[in-house]
């Protein structure tokens, strides 16, 4: 172990009791983003105590808005006058640090940002984004690490944000939060339709904006002259959801998981409907039992309302578990399996293939000593943890605190051994 804090698991335990899911983190990145684009105050609540999240409104103090935590989970923005330039220091603290991109523009007329770094998903282009911004008209410049864009007339357009594989999500948050300022409509042509998307819509609605077809690949703004303040409650966190529930498929016994809306995961629970007899589903919450007889899967992960890629590395562990072969395909991501390298010092017998990884069930984890390398593959190595014979070490344990709020103590509360430890 070599960095400052360490999480250690032993695994084994059965999990019982209530979990709460948090609030969006995806979601709430964008809100907070989109709370620049009106002088009056906006307030935010269900917003999940997150590195990430934490981040984006010191970004925003540093733009000149005035923030204020109310509440653990509520937020106050008043952002009276904003900068135009998000500094390299700032933007490579998380990548949705370029969603600023879009609100500044409609803001000012100008934005520059630093570009954001690939990461261990691999490549993270912005070209969607900003060929988007060009048919708005606005002029695209780079310098070093930072783009910066111009737009004297920032004006609607018509134009896709479908990249090559699939939409763009940050993409269409961004270009939805450039139009609804811009002059006349813009028709946004497959846009992503992820529920986090939705939840900026719905925001922007309630502080003026002309939004048409929300929830769907086609959405129709026409730009006003300014919104107004406004308040919003973050939807709850489906990927957090979505772990939690296949924790419980893995080491659950009547684990309660608190705020889960089931359409929101319709792409991931459609592989699931062979269990039924482990879970169900009431209102907003699912009580969930481990599946002692799990089979093999194909999982392919694409654009919502598909599988989830940020649910990608999770199930990968229950296909460990599985008796027959599996396989886990990321169309968006087809680089986001250095988790299979920690998982194989594990026992797991993972083979990486391109753009997928082949599981030969059912492997029996044993505990070891692994590296985090991006928030939800720490997730994964968590519930790998959870049900490996022994004690497992995951370094780099910031990672996770990016995406699940005090997820040791919910864990704990719930039964797992574990604690972190801080070396
Ligand atoms: C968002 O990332 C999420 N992040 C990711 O969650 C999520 O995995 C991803 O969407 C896909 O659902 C935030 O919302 C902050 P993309 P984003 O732009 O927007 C290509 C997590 O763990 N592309 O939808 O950056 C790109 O290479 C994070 O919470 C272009 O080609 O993802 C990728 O293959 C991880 N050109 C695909 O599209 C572009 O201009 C999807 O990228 C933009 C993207």
């Amino acid at each position: 172990m070599n960095s400052t804090s360490y999480t250690k698991i032993k695994g084994g335990n059965l999990l019982e009791g209530n979990i709460d899911v948090s609030g969006s983190k995806n979601a709430s990145l964008q809100l907070i983003a989109a709370s620049l684009l009106t002088r009056e105050t906006c307030q935010l609540g269900n917003i999940p105590h997150l590195t990430d999240v934490l981040n984006m409104f010191s970004i925003l103090k540093n733009l000149g808005a005035q923030v204020e935590q109310l509440d653990r989970h509520v937020w106050q923005v008043s952002a009276l006058r904003v900068g135009e330039r998000v500094s390299q220091e700032d933007g490579s603290k998380l990548r949705a640090s370029i969603c600023l991109l879009g609100a500044l523009l409609a803001r000012n007329g100008s934005a520059v940002v630093a570009l954001p770094g690939g990461c261990n998903l691999g490549e993270r282009p912005i070209d969607l984004h900003l060929r988007a911004f060009e048919k708005m008209g606005a002029e695209v410049n780079f310098s070093g690490d930072y783009v910066s864009l111009t737009a004297k007339d920032l004006h609607g357009a018509d134009f896709s944000m479908m990249g090559p594989r699939g939409a763009t999500v940050t993409g269409t948050a961004n270009v939805v939060m450039a139009a609804v300022l811009a002059k006349g409509e813009t028709i946004i042509r497959d846009a992503a339709c992820d529920p986090e998307i939705s939840d900026l819509c719905h925001f922007l609605e309630k502080m003026g904006a002309s939004i048409d077809g929300i929830g769907t690949s086609t959405l129709r703004i026409n730009g006003v002259t300014s919104l107004h303040g406004a308040e919003f409650t973050a939807q709850y966190d489906r990927i957090e959801a979505g772990t939690f529930f296949l924790m419980g498929l893995l080491c659950g016994k009547n684990l309660k998981i608190n705020h889960i809306n089931k359409y929101h995961l319709q792409g991931f629970l459609d592989y699931f409907g062979a269990y039924k007899k482990y879970f169900d589903f009431q209102d907003d919450f699912v009580v969930v039992n481990r599946c002692d007889s799990l089979m093999p899967a194909n999982i392919v992960a694409a654009p919502h309302p598909l599988f989830p890629t940020d649910l990608q590395p999770q199930v990968t562990v229950l296909c460990t578990q599985a008796k027959g072969n599996s396989l886990v395909q990321d169309k968006i991501f087809p680089a986001r399996f250095l988790y299979a390298d920690e998982l194989n010092k594990m026992g797991a017998g993972i083979v990486k293939r391109d753009g997928f990884v082949e599981i030969a069930g059912p492997k029996s984890l044993r505990g070891a000593s692994v590296q985090i390398t991006d928030l939800r593959a720490g997730a994964a190595l968590v519930l790998a943890g959870l049900i490996a014979e022994g004690e497992t070490f995951l370094d780099k344990v910031i990672h996770v605190d990016r995406g699940y709020e005090n997820f040791e103590e919910r864990l704990r509360s719930v039964g797992a051994d574990i604690t972190r430890v801080i070396a």
